[in-house]
């Protein structure tokens, strides 16, 4: 198996771009911009997304009962860059309200969607987090895509 073949061909799937957020046991916010958030089920409605283990959040996604689904619109890249960072103060400057469940909504998005946490799932490297949505949120605009390693709007 070649690898670098292996994340050329991963690149050459584009994606919409995602912000998951999540709070810890002291309220305080977590989030990671994820291009792995994937629909599972109709019925019951089901998401999902592959987190590194790695990741500086992982322990407080792992923890939490629940996490929301920012879907990016294409004006909130600078958003999708520094939840791809590992700083301190992500969420300083971003508007952002708290949803029914008590976990932050970025305000501004395409679509919101509040789930819980129904199964973690191991997965390599990263771990596959499945919820059930509880709430959904629309907003207005076109999608932040990725794709070769790069944004693109529509
Ligand atoms: C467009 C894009 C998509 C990404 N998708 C994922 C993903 O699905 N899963 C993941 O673990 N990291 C993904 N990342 C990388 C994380 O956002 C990045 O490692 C981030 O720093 C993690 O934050 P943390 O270390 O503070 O938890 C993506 C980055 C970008 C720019």
């Amino acid at each position: 198996m070649d690898i670098e073949a292996f994340k050329v061909a991963l690149g050459r799937f584009g994606t919409g771009v995602a912000v998951i957020t999540t709070r810890d046991g002291e309220g305080a916010p977590a989030g990671f911009t994820a291009s792995s958030f994937t629909s599972l089920s109709l019925s019951p409605p089901m998401v999902l997304f592959c987190l590194d283990k790695a990741a500086v959040s992982f322990e407080v996604f792992r923890a939490a009962s629940g996490f929301v689904v920012n879907i990016l619109n294409h004006q909130q890249q600078d958003i999708s860059n520094r939840f791809a960072s590992h700083g301190e103060d992500k969420f300083n400057g971003v508007k952002v309200r708290d949803g029914a469940e008590g976990l932050p909504l970025i305000e501004g998005c395409l679509a919101n969607l509040e789930c819980r946490t129904t199964d973690k799932v191991a997965g390599g490297d990263h771990l596959i987090f499945i919820g059930e949505v509880r709430q959904v949120h629309l907003g207005e605009g076109t999608p932040l895509l990725y794709y070769m390693g790069k944004y693109h709007g529509i």
